[in-house]
């Protein structure tokens, strides 16, 4: 019986957390870092349709840097990072766009639809939602920076109850452009912006910013992430993410979160504790 109530505890005290997020949307960037086996994607998913069954409104962007080197390792295509980008010339961006949009958007949407949840996979190509241009005057090929969110289809999908999930392709202007490979943190990042989200969780392979001794730092802001990079202490994928963040919160996001995504349910720890975990991103 003890045990019993015990639960009925843990349930109440998630209470006020699940009334402040009610009926907000949530950005959650699922790092290709994160989706590292399937119990944990099954957990990820089960996870999520919890949120969307207490009335949040979950909109998943994904990314795939690990599957996309494994595939274009076995294509022998080669491909090259700067900045923590990924140089994207034609034949990169097909194995990007197969990968993306072909295999681990279907995998996620299936999880989700499989717990419980109304999911529909998309890219910035249906319904054009999503538009870019190279960034950095092409300095890393197809790779885009974002123009335009068209806020409307991912509201149109969210007032009907489903759940976006979002292979973060860009569609180009013309017909026969192949689309551009955008960094799935910006991504993430303008949509949270576009949806005037309640907050952004970024999940990834750290258990969050970590110092040059490896210890986690809990908060961090504008100045303090300067510094960072300054010093070079943080460096590949974790710079995008952290410029992420500076973007949402400019954007009038409340606050970024980034967890780590091979600890199980850290979104329910992130969402429903007091404390949370992994490193706040606030102004
Ligand atoms: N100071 C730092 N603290 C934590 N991680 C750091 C730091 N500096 C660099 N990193 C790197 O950033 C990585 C996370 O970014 P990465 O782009 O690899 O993952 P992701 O964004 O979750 O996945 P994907 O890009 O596939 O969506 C970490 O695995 C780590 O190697
Ligand atoms: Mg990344």
């Amino acid at each position: 019986m003890q045990h019993k109530i015990q639960q009925a505890q843990i349930l109440m005290d998630a209470l006020p957390y699940i009334k402040q997020f009610s009926k907000k949307t949530i950005v959650i960037k699922y790092g290709g870092a994160a989706q590292i086996n399937p119990e944990l994607k099954e957990q990820f998913a089960k996870d999520i349709v919890l949120l969307y069954l207490v009335g949040i409104k979950p909109v998943i962007v994904h990314g795939g840097g690990k599957k996309i080197n494994a595939l274009l390792d076995k294509l022998e295509v080669k491909s090259n990072f700067i900045d923590g980008l990924r140089v994207t010339d034609e034949h990169v961006m097909e194995v990007v766009e197969m990968v993306l949009s072909g295999s681990i958007n279907k995998e996620i949407t299936t999880l989700l639809n499989h717990h419980g949840a109304k999911a529909i996979g998309i890219t910035g190509k249906d319904a054009n939602f999503m538009r870019a241009r190279p960034m950095d005057d092409g300095k890393y090929g197809l790779v885009g920076e974002i123009t335009k969110v068209d806020k409307k289809v991912l509201k149109h999908l969210i007032r009907e109850k489903f759940i976006p999930v979002i292979a973060p392709i860009a569609a180009g202007d013309d017909i026969d452009h192949p689309g551009y490979n955008i960094n799935a943190d910006l991504a993430a990042s303008k949509i949270a912006v576009a949806l005037q989200a309640k907050k952004i969780i970024f999940l990834t392979d750290t258990p969050g910013v970590l110092d040059k001794e490896g210890n986690l730092i809990s908060s961090l802001d504008k100045a303090k992430i300067k510094a960072l990079k300054k010093d070079g202490t943080i460096s590949g994928g974790m710079i995008p993410k952290l410029d992420a963040c500076l973007e949402t919160i400019r954007g009038g996001v409340e606050c970024a979160h980034i967890i780590d995504g091979r600890v199980q349910h850290s979104i329910l720890l992130e969402l429903f504790t007091k404390n949370g975990i992994g490193t706040i991103i606030k102004e």
